[in-house]
């Protein structure tokens, strides 16, 4: 048998699961959706952007992934985007709470707009709190299931380039994801979140008004782990991992992926040295 099929004849880690991913039609959902069906999973892809969550379900292959328009901030949209998995496929696994916005940053509160504050909310926070109940309304019966929401860097420290609805609505994802890991414990149901560092996606692009690469750049300026870039892929194994029987007794944990960052604080630069 060759290499390739000796590797072909593995089983993948998400076979046969049925996912749903909000904001899957760009950035990191996106490349999530793209690693879960290589890894055997079902996805449904629930998003605003319709044209561009049409072309990704193109791309994969309509008998591997689908997709449905789903506000995360209208309850009936996130009911219906489950509802849709379940009459699809008879059951669904794993949701991925990713969809995420931001607001433009002023840097004195006293400009900041109540009404964006109550968007950027509505979709990350109020958004995740929405996918989680409609996952556990039709996960409890199953007693199985395993729900994965995005945070960030900016739920666990404060920084001058991060919005206050922004890190606001990331720190109480975390928060949502340990209350509900542990009242859904009991049903075999796992929730975590991941943590990324800055990423070079559509999101960041627009917010920093910067290139791809120049996001890379600053970012990896920034941060403390220094020789790589955080691309959407290392976020996307990330979630992968905690989707997987490889994470099985992993619940209410926040997978941080941010070199080290948030754990740094700030110091005089170290002396070189030679290696
Ligand atoms: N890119 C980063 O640097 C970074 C870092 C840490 C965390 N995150 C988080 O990762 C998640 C994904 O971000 P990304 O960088 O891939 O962004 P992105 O803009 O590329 O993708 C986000 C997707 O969410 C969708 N979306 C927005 N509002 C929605 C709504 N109301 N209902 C349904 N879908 C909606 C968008 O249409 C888009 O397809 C977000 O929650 C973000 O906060 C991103």
């Amino acid at each position: 048998m060759g290499r390739l099929s000796v590797f072909s004849s593995l089983p993948r880690r998400l076979e046969g699961k049925i996912a749903l991913i909000t904001g899957g039609a760009s950035g990191i959902g996106e490349c999530t959706a793209r690693l879960f069906c290589r890894s055997g999973a079902k996805v449904i892809i629930a998003d605003v952007q319709d044209e561009l969550g049409q072309s990704v379900c193109r791309d994969l292959g309509p008998e591997n992934v689908s997709f449905v328009h789903c506000d995360v901030t209208d309850e009936a949209h996130v009911q219906d985007a489950v509802d849709s998995a379940i009459a699809r496929h008879g059951r669904l696994d794993i949701v991925f709470n990713n969809a995420g916005i931001t607001d433009d940053l002023h840097p004195s509160i006293v400009d900041n707009k109540k009404v964006d504050f109550e968007r950027v909310v509505a979709v990350n926070l109020t958004g995740v709190f929405l996918g989680t109940k409609h996952a556990a309304r039709v996960m409890i019966p199953n007693r199985n299931g395993c729900i994965i929401n995005s945070a960030s860097v900016s739920a666990l420290v404060g920084s001058t380039v991060s919005t206050h609805a922004y890190t606001c609505s990331k720190h109480a994802v975390v928060g949502l994801t340990k209350n509900s890991a542990v009242e859904l414990g009991r049903f075999g149901i796992r929730v975590n979140c991941v943590s990324p560092f800055g990423v070079a996606t559509p999101f960041s692009q627009k917010y920093a008004k910067m290139s791809m690469e120049e996001i890379e750049k600053a970012m990896s300026s920034m941060g403390n782990l220094k020789g790589v870039y955080l691309k959407p892929e290392d976020v996307a194994e990330g979630v992968a991992f905690l989707a997987s029987d490889d994470s099985k007794y992993v619940s209410g944990h926040n997978l941080v992926i941010d070199g080290g960052f948030t754990i740094s604080s700030p110091s005089p630069p170290m002396p070189e040295t030679e290696v």
